[in-house]
């Protein structure tokens, strides 16, 4: 069966919402096996065949956790090439966490990226959550009956 990891970290709870909907949007789809998670080994990310990175902005930067996994599966020379990628986070004022996941997945793991990336000002709203189940949902079905 397919694999979808979801990959977020969240200090205030705002990505962890926009996390859980897509996660949502992704188990709407048959065939895939969805996983939501803080952290995952290197290995972990070699076995998904989809890799969707959240992560709020703090100090104008992706969070040190999601920092971590990217640096040890590089490090480990997992090689991530042709698996599907996308990014979402939430924001307070300048937001540049998703783009720079994306940058990453695309120029050093050479992942199909699915873009736009999804940026939320602080809480998510109904339609934001919404937009977040979409992302969830076009990942899983790019992968499905892989
Ligand atoms: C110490 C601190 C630093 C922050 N730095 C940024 C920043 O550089 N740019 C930005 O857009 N938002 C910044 N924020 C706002 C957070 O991204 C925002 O509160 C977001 O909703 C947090 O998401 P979370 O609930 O998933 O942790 C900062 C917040 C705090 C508390």
């Amino acid at each position: 069966m397919a694999k979808l990891l979801i990959l977020y970290d969240s200090q205030t709870g705002n990505t962890e919402r926009m996390a859980e909907a897509v996660a949502e949007g992704a188990r709407s789809v048959q065939g895939v096996e969805v996983e939501l998670k803080y952290y995952a080994r290197p290995e972990e990310l070699a076995q998904a065949d989809a890799i969707i990175f959240g992560s709020p902005t703090y100090y104008h930067d992706i969070t040190l956790p999601i920092k971590q996994v990217l640096e040890e599966t590089a490090r480990a020379n997992v090689r991530l090439e042709g698996k599907i990628g996308a990014a979402f986070g939430s924001y307070g004022w300048s937001g540049e966490a998703p783009e720079q996941i994306l940058e990453i997945l695309r120029n050093r793991f050479r992942m199909k990226t699915i873009e736009p990336h999804i940026n939320v000002l602080y809480e998510p709203k109904p339609d934001q959550l919404e937009e977040c189940r979409k992302l969830g949902k076009t990942v899983a079905q790019n992968i499905a009956g892989e």
